[in-house]
């Protein structure tokens, strides 16, 4: 381009011309208003408002026009730049705003569509009893203590004070590892063998709770099942009484079945403990209000489990010095409070693991 030129009028110049930036302004606009998508619309602009288009022709011509004429020129392709650009920017807004629209129409989500099911799962109601009644216990300060399933007959008898001759050994139908006459090895027919565990691991205070499978020979029936869980409840302490037993088993029940909830305990035998109590359970449908509530069959009371304070022959044969601590244990079975506190009237349904039982408990994880 040549240089500031004295003489020269912008009208001379073909693309400064009025006409010919009236016409470049007028198919500006009609390429804008005519661009339907933003492709389009970006071809437009590249054409009427780019580097090559007859407005930025224009734009460079006048800075050769003298000074008088620059003014003039200048004002008018300024103005018809900026219509253009106006006109540009316009349609951008409107071709967005379709876009948006047709977006918001074509993505739309329905709420209320039932979405193809997924099947999950769910986890066991044993698991989620067991979880709960730690989580009670572990609330109130206790540990949770595991022993092995597999157990010495030992631990699972002896020590517990049932010896070899112990009727109540009978009472337990155990499996036997072979050789079982020599193995000294048992499926462990309790969780009591993990209390004795605990006593020789630790010192007082002890406050423990030993939740796990248990097994037993009965054939798997609508109460019976030869794999089952129990929990365990060991405390050790020094000045330990039944009130404390009772007081805790208050607090266990209520917090598991309702405040207000509370038990009893009933005179009973086990070679553990002495003395000896099995453990009722207040009602928890009819709270002992209803003569002919199929829950504790008009009773108003549930037997839970045993308890009662630790045998001295059992501390000593876990080496605890019963003239310092005192105890109490006490056992309770699980499937069987699953099958008082929710009317499951058949066992299979709890062994068998079809997910449809176990959906039925919720998906609390
Ligand atoms: N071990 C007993 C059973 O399996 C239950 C039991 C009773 C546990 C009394 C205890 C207890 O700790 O004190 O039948």
């Amino acid at each position: 381009m040549s240089g500031p030129n004295t003489s020269y009028d912008p009208v001379e110049v073909a693309a400064l011309d009025p006409q010919a930036v009236d016409d470049a302004v007028s198919a500006a606009l009609v390429a804008a208003s005519s661009a339907g998508t933003l492709d389009e619309l970006r071809a437009a602009r590249s054409a009427h408002q780019g580097d090559r288009s007859a407005l930025a022709l224009a734009n460079r011509e006048i800075g050769a026009l003298p000074p008088s004429a620059k003014a003039e020129a200048g004002k008018r392709v300024g103005q018809a730049r900026g219509r253009v650009a106006a006109a540009f920017a316009a349609r951008q807004a409107e071709l967005e705003a379709e876009r948006d629209e047709r977006i918001l129409t074509e993505e739309a989500v329905d709420l209320t569509v039932v979405p193809p099911r997924r099947r999950v799962g769910a986890r066991h109601p044993i698991s989620l009893v067991t979880e709960r009644v730690e989580d009670i216990f572990v609330g109130l300060g206790w540990e949770i203590a595991e022993g092995p399933e597999l157990e010495s007959e030992w631990l699972n008898f002896d020590a517990l004070n049932l010896g070899p001759d112990h009727p109540a050994r009978q009472m337990q139908d155990t499996f036997f590892v072979e050789p079982a006459d020599r193995s000294g090895l048992v499926l462990r027919t309790h969780t009591s063998p993990v209390q004795v565990r605990t006593m020789l691991d630790r010192e007082p205070p002890i406050y423990v709770l030993c939740p796990g499978k248990v097994f037993r020979t009965d054939e798997l029936d609508a109460t019976h099942t030869p794999v089952f869980h129990q929990f365990e409840g060991l405390v050790v302490d020094e000045g330990i009484t039944m009130a404390h037993l009772k007081g805790s088993l208050d607090v266990f029940v209520a917090m598991l079945f309702g405040a207000g909830t509370v038990t009893r305990l009933r005179p009973s035998y086990f070679p553990f403990t002495e003395p000896s109590a099995e453990i009722d359970c207040q009602c928890w449908i009819c709270s002992g209000t209803d003569d002919s509530c199929r829950t504790c069959r008009g009773t108003g009371w549930i037997e839970v489990g045993g308890s009662g304070m630790v045998n001295r022959r059992v501390l000593t044969a876990s080496g605890i010095d019963p003239d310092h601590y005192t105890g109490f244990a006490f056992g309770l079975g699980i499937e069987r409070s699953l099958m008082l506190r929710h009317g499951v009237a058949d066992m299979h349904d709890i062994v068998e693991g079809d997910v449809r039982f176990s959906t039925q408990f919720g998906m609390e994880i």
